[in-house]
Parts: structure tokens; sequence; C-alpha cells
């Protein structure tokens, strides 16, 4: 008999045992249903900014048709991200969140025992879906910007990576990729491997000068998509909507085929496409949030940290001591920030830009807790 080291329940696939517990976030609607109001939430880089109002007139339409199911494949609002990217619908796919598509990108690519190649620390998503089938998540390390390093990416390839990803702005360092680095990377990354570009901060790396990743792709020969979410600089965490833009009609078929039907809600579809319609308030949000990060950072070097440079909607900072205690001790103070959690980094944290009242209420806490120590 072979000893079983399984570490999970036997009616489990042996993979789940890979995969690190779930750690519960506390989002605004969990909190408010335990009474708890009044905390600033900069830990879950959302914007601190509401969306758009012809967003939420939008999304409240629907709900007096919710008898009925919503448009299959969210067809309209991949119509109105056509009219505004340039990418025909056909290769727009729309997704739960973009965090369904980084599952579905997985699905459709990668078997038990394959490699998929990814940037770390990152959003854990890809590593979560990786090795959930059964697949190696080969991490690779960032560049010295805290940027995905394309370099390292291409030395991790085997005979067996389905898929590569990079994330531009990079969570939760902030890093950002330069055009010449994605053009190397789209022209390196051999054709039988899909290459998956993570954007899910674009709108804010646009905003602060950074390349244009799409017309970058388009020259690719091989399979690529790029994923964009309506959760970040749309300010619409709450209705799960992000999109594909993919680089064929073949990879984008592939992904609708994973999909379950009706997947993504009405008044969810008709938010974002209100929300894409009001470029205006989006451009509120970017020059707001761009304020208050320079601000943000000005202000924890006066304390004598280093923060990142960063083209994301947060901050990292390492602290002179461990992420945990930093976290638990803002949080006394009615601030939530998140530690990276990532084994090799275990004293940096991750704050979200928020208000200018947050920033002011971060750096004063900060500043507190660091003349205690
Ligand atoms: C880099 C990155 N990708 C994807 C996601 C998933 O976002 P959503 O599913 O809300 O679109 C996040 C969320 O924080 C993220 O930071």
């Amino acid at each position: 008999m072979t000893e079983n080291r399984r570490t999970g329940a036997a009616w489990l696939i042996p993979a789940m045992d890979a995969i690190p517990a779930g750690h519960d976030v506390e989002t605004a609607q969990e909190l408010a249903a335990r009474g708890i109001t009044g905390l600033r939430l900069l830990h879950l880089n959302e914007s601190p900014h509401p969306p758009s109002p012809r967003a939420v007139e939008a999304a409240a339409a629907q709900l007096k048709s919710l008898n009925r199911y919503p448009a299959a494949r969210g067809r309209p609002l991949a119509e109105a991200l056509a009219a505004h990217s340039g990418v025909p619908a056909d290769r727009i796919v729309i997704g739960r969140g973009s965090h369904e598509l980084i599952d579905i990108a997985t699905t459709i690519t990668t078997l038990p025992g394959d490699d998929v190649v990814g940037p770390a620390p990152s959003f854990p998503g890809q590593m979560q879906a990786a090795k959930l089938r059964s697949a190696n998540f080969i991490r690779t390390r960032l560049d010295a910007s805290g940027a995905t390093d394309v370099e390292a990416l291409m030395a991790a390839l085997t005979n067996r990576t389905k898929i590569v990803w990079c994330c531009t702005p990079n969570p939760p360092t902030g890093g950002m990729m330069s055009a010449e680095a994605l053009e190397r990377l789209a022209a390196s990354v051999p054709e039988n491997i899909l290459l998956m570009v993570d954007e899910a901060y674009s709108e804010f790396g646009r905003a602060a000068g950074g390349p244009d990743v799409l017309p970058i792709m388009e020259r690719r020969r091989g399979p690529w998509a790029i994923l964009r979410t309506f959760s970040k600089a749309y300010g619409l965490s709450g209705l799960r909507v992000g999109y594909a833009l993919c680089g064929s009609d073949e990879v984008a078929r592939a992904f609708r085929k994973a999909m379950a039907f009706f997947h993504v809600a009405s008044p969810a579809l008709a938010g974002a496409e209100a929300a894409l319609a009001d470029q205006a308030h989006l451009q509120m949000t970017l020059k707001a949030v761009g304020e208050e990060r320079s601000r943000l950072t000005e202000g924890l070097k006066r304390l004598g940290l280093s923060p990142m440079p960063s083209f994301g909607n947060f901050v990292s900072v390492k602290m002179p001591f461990p992420a945990e205690e930093a976290s638990q001790e803002l949080e006394k103070r009615g601030i939530l920030v998140r530690g990276w959690r990532d084994p090799e980094h275990l004293r940096e944290i991750r704050i979200t830009v928020g208000l200018p009242d947050d920033t002011d209420a971060v750096l004063a806490a900060l500043g507190e807790i660091l003349k205690t120590r």
C-alpha cells in the first residue's frame, strides 16, 4: 500500500490540500452586518468614490425586470466596450469580475501537471486557479521597480507551460511594465502558450503616463487576452463585472464555451455600460486618486519610510516590524489595510488610496505607531 500523504478530506480532490485556506476578507457589507461602521476601508483597493450616478440609475432601472434573465454573454456591454476599445465585440468576453476570467483562462488551457508561470507577489487568483487544477504555479521575481520582469518569466518557461501571466500595474507593489518590456514579452512567448495580461488597474496606469497595452498585444502572433475590470477605477466593485479583450475569435470562443449561462446579473451589465459612457466621472476619480496617491507617498516618506512608487490606487510600504502587527495597530485606530501575506514579504503593508481625510488619518496613525516602537 502506498503511504497516504493527504492532509485534506478524502472526498476532496488532492489539489485542494495545496491551496491555502481562503482568508475571510471583511468587506463593507460584512462589517455593516456585524454592526461595525465608520472604519476606513483601505484594504481592498476599492474606489473611495461612489460610482457614476448614471451607473447607479441604470443598474436600479433593471430591478423591475428581474423576472427575466440578463443578456446572454452580456452582449450590449460587449458592444459598448467594442466602441470604446476598438476591439470587435466578438473578441470581448464579459466576466463576473475579472477574477472569473482568470479562472476560465486556466480551465481552458491547463491540465494537471502543467505549468502556469506568473510574477509574485501579485494577485493571488492566478496561483489559486492553477493549483485548483493540480497544475504547478511557477512564481517569478519582480524587477527592482516592482513590475513584472520579462526575463524572469521567459526563464521559467518549460514544455509544460500553458499560460504566462503578467500584471501591470502589479499589486501589491504598484510597479508598471514599460512599452518595451511588453513588446518583448508579446514577441517572445511561444505561440503555443496563452499570454494573459492582468490589467485590473489599467486606467490608473494610463492616467500616470503608462503604455497603451492593447496595440502592443495586437502585434503578437500567438494567443493572448487582456483582463480589465469595473471594480477599481469605475468604482463598481459591488457589481462584479470584468472583461477580456481577446487576441482572436478563437480565444474568445474558448472563453465563452467555459462559462455558465447568464453569469452576469442584468443590473451589473447595465450599470457597467452606463459607467463606461460616463468618462467624465472616471476622469474625476483618476485625478483625485492620483493626487491622493502622491500625498500618501510623500507623507510616508516624511515618516522615514520608503514607500514603493505605485501606478495603481494603492501604495505599499515595508514596516520596521511585522505587517500583521502594523495592521492590528492600524485597526485599533479604525483603519483597515492589508499585509502582503506573501511568505517572502512579511513586513510589507498595502494601503489603498482613499479620500484626503483617509490619507491624513493613516499618516497620523502610522506616525503614532512608529513613535511607540
Ligand atoms: C490584479 C488584479 N486582478 C484581478 C482582480 C480581480 O478583480 P475583480 O474580480 O473584482 O474584477 C484584482 C482584485 O483586486 C486584482 O487586484
